[in-house]
């Protein structure tokens, strides 16, 4: 695709946008893990909680310093997506009540829709990035997304072994 500079220009405006929902989509992140943690039941899962809350801060901080270098600050904007994500993680806790293999279930269903949404952000993101030729930022994203695509991967083999466990 061949782009003028009116493309390129309203191309930066959209990136921008959703670079400042993507900041938002990673503090609520932030302020959500913390309650998986504590409602996982199995310390595997926990644990992957655990580790990616600790991802998730440097995804937070990979976005600020992007927002820095674009606009010389760090602005976020709502992301209603991961509000609603959220939401929904919350109710299907309360619906789980105190049965682990369900409540652990929940928590897997609801995490791996946050990865797979994150992972749609910032497959984008990278996509722009490469296309406006900020390099340094590509880098950055690239970094992100693997880490939820592991991620999400991790999540993947937790929920077989859980099946299994329950089938056994
Ligand atoms: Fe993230
Ligand atoms: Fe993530």
């Amino acid at each position: 695709m061949k782009l003028t500079s009116e493309h390129l220009k309203s191309l930066h405006e959209l990136y921008i946008a959703h670079l400042k929902k993507a900041l938002d989509m990673e503090r609520e992140i932030t302020k959500a893990l913390p309650t998986m943690v504590e409602k996982a039941t199995t310390p595997d899962l926990a644990n992957a909680f655990r580790t990616h809350l600790k991802e998730t801060e440097g995804h937070v901080s990979r976005i600020e310093q992007i927002l820095q270098r674009q606009t010389g600050k760090a602005d976020s904007q709502t992301c209603k997506v991961i509000g609603s994500l959220i939401t929904e993680a919350k109710d299907g806790i309360k619906d789980a009540k105190d049965d682990a293999t369900v409540l652990d279930a929940t928590l897997i269903a609801a995490a791996q829709q946050v990865e797979h949404h994150e992972m749609a952000v910032y497959g984008t993101l990278r996509s722009w990035a490469q296309l406006m030729g900020h390099n340094e930022d590509v880098a950055l994203l690239e970094s992100t997304l693997k880490e939820e695509k592991a991620a999400d991967e991790k999540l993947t083999r937790i929920s077989a072994q859980a099946n299994a466990r329950a089938a056994a």
